[in-house]
């Protein structure tokens, strides 16, 4: 089969990191079109230039990496420097990036590779705040149907709220953004914090990264070892949550996880539980299915999917 052709949109963040590793040491699978950087865990200027500097670690120069918007639709900005640390990256000593940015927006670049591209044939895989995708199907809404699927990290059920009590980082940053695109009819995967909780790097997990001995596998480890303490601190768990590597290890193998397709609505209005993911788990309400939640994976199969890939690198 020809591998799958995506857009990775993204505010790495050590786990974005990981996961935009895995997409490029699988190219049997995944072909990169480009990145499309945004404002989240830390402002859009570093998500940029972190953006470049995983290329470069993968020896990747060659993927265009463009900056997008610096703040999200209507609200401020709430960035998670708490858990990433103050470069986004914090972990590993990585040199600044040589590669530049490539020119023009994100969203332009979104707009025109969905435009020149076969319809149904591109996949959006955003990793943080939804702004540069709901601001592309906003600004060109013929895009909206050319979409092939949109697998997403951002949500949750049964673990509810990481920013708030009630709402996941990259939804509660980018509500009305978010709206927009579980709104769009297009088919989205959604990788909940219910799945994401459960793809843990635990010690055996990040010696295994580390004793690859290649910069790719050492630098893993030590991005993990540093993103772990909020984790541990903050839940008790055994070791950081993968969020984002599990969107791209679920188009090389998406028959690790499980879900439900269900309804998916954004809350948009209420300061109290703004960003909330309501997700109609248990069919209580008669409203359409817009998306396939996950909320397990098999985490063995994931990390040695992971493992297996980074030693490519
Ligand atoms: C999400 O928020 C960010 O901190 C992570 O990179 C991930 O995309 C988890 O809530
Ligand atoms: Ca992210």
């Amino acid at each position: 089969m020809a591998p799958r052709k995506i857009i990775i949109d993204t505010d790495p963040g050590q786990d974005d990191a990981v996961a935009i590793l895995l997409a490029l040491a699988s190219p049997e699978e995944i072909e990169m079109l480009g990145i499309t950087a945004v404002a989240g865990n830390v402002p859009l200027e570093l998500t940029a230039k972190n953006a470049r500097i995983v290329c470069e670690l993968a020896g990747h120069t060659d993927i265009p990496v463009y900056a997008g918007c610096d703040r999200p639709l209507n609200r401020t900005l709430v960035t998670a420097e708490h858990v990433h640390g103050k470069t986004g990256l914090d972990g590993p000593v990585l040199p600044d990036p040589k590669m530049p940015l490539a020119e023009g927006h994100a969203v332009d670049f979104i707009i025109d590779t969905l435009r020149t591209q076969e319809p149904g044939t591109v996949t959006l895989c955003p990793l943080g705040p939804l702004t540069n995708i709901a601001t592309a199907f906003t600004k060109a809404p013929d895009i909206v149907d050319r979409v092939q699927e949109i697998v997403l990290m951002g949500g949750a059920y049964f673990e509810v709220g990481n920013i708030t009590p009630t709402a996941e980082f990259n939804i509660h940053v980018d509500p009305d953004a978010a709206d927009i695109v579980f709104k769009s009819g297009r088919p989205i995967v959604v990788m909940s914090l219910d799945v994401t909780h459960k793809a843990l790097v635990t010690k055996p997990r990040n010696d295994a990264f580390r004793a690859l001995g290649n910069k790719v596998g050492i630098a893993v480890a030590q991005m993990t070892d540093f993103f772990e303490r909020f984790d541990k601190n903050k839940y008790g768990s055994e070791g950081a949550p993968l969020h984002d590597p599990c969107v791209t290890a679920y188009l090389i193998r998406p028959d690790l996880f499980s879900g439900r397709h269900v309804n998916v609505e954004i809350e948009t209005q209420s300061e109290l539980t703004m960003g909330m993911t309501v997700a109609d788990w248990w069919g209580v309400t008669d409203r359409t299915p817009n998306a396939l939640f996950i909320g397990d994976l098999d985490a063995d199969g994931f990390f040695a999917l992971l493992t297996e890939r980074l030693a490519r690198l």
